[in-house]
């Protein structure tokens, strides 16, 4: 497996790729890397001839009360997991590598960012947009891997994408959990073992959710009061909402999303159905 630090070392490799007739899929990531990340690269591979995963502490997308200096990174562990799923290259840049510059020009996510995380998280899906765009630039990927753990994050991709008419695919990849349900994320190592012992139930609020809504029940009261007797965490947000477009008026499907503030960790997690179908 390659490492590239560079943005040049990156470029050469897309050249050599590309005049192979090959096609490139790119998982981007911050590290710290679990079998969420690791389920995105095999589905990378099983359509790419190559796979390129981004390692990147994305500091633009961190709030100044955000855990950007204390983000878990293991760049040892990373390159051995991502060697194991079969990754071709890592790209892994360094702040000044990705960002020389004070940008010029700034792009705003539209009101898909208005709730959710967006809305506790000012700008953080500006940062997001900032770094995919020169990611999927620099690596000319055909198709780029996310996943629905982060569906506020995948939607306003995917828009990015459609919007600006960008050359690639946005792929979709379902949220991998721990054994007793909890969505595996690279900030669980924050989680006190009590904590850890509790967050299994950020799951269970949710299919209980899903369970009253598809009985034509409001479930954010209930799933409130769950959490709250449940866990020690504090509730951030609980929303019902359409799927992708994250507007009030469910048409096409809908996400039942939360996040729940722990003392180290902020966890979030959704589940997202079909209404109609269930
Ligand atoms: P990070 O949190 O490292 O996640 C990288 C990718 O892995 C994202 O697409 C995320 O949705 C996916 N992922 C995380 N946990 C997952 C799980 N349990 N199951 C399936 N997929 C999971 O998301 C980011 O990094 C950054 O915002 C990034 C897109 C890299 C931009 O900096």
């Amino acid at each position: 497996m390659l490492i590239l630090q560079t943005v040049d070392e990156l470029k050469k490799w897309v050249r050599e790729t590309k005049k192979a007739g090959e096609t490139i899929g790119l998982v981007p990531t911050m590290g710290f890397l679990h079998e969420g990340h690791l389920s995105l690269v095999e589905k990378a591979k099983s359509e790419n001839d190559r796979v390129v995963m981004s390692i990147f502490v994305n500091p633009a997308q961190f709030g100044p009360n955000e855990d950007f200096d204390r983000y878990p990174r293991d760049l040892d562990r990373d390159r051995q997991l991502a060697e194991g799923a079969g990754t071709d290259a890592i790209f892994v840049p360094s702040v000044e590598e990705m960002y020389p510059r004070e940008s010029q020009i700034k792009i705003t996510a539209g009101a898909q960012a208005d709730v959710l995380c967006g809305a506790k998280r000012p700008g953080h899906f500006d940062g997001v947009l900032k770094v995919v765009t020169k990611l999927f630039h620099l690596t000319e990927a055909d198709m780029a891997y996310f996943g629905q753990k982060d569906a506020q994050q995948l939607a306003i991709i995917e828009s990015l994408v459609a919007d600006f008419n960008f050359p690639m695919a946005i792929r979709r990849g379902d949220t991998v959990r721990e054994e007793d349900g909890l969505a595996k994320s690279s900030r669980n190592v924050y989680l006190s073992a009590a904590e850890r012992d509790e967050a299994p139930h950020l799951k269970k609020a949710l299919e209980m959710g899903k369970n009253l809504f598809l009985q034509g029940q409001d479930p954010i009261a209930p799933m409130t009061d769950y959490l709250t007797k449940n866990t020690s965490g504090k509730i951030d947000y609980i929303e019902l909402l359409d799927y992708p477009t994250l507007t009030a008026d469910i048409q096409n499907d809908a996400i039942l999303a939360l996040a729940v503030q722990f003392e180290k960790a902020r966890l979030i997690d959704n589940i997202i159905f079909n209404p109609k179908e269930n």
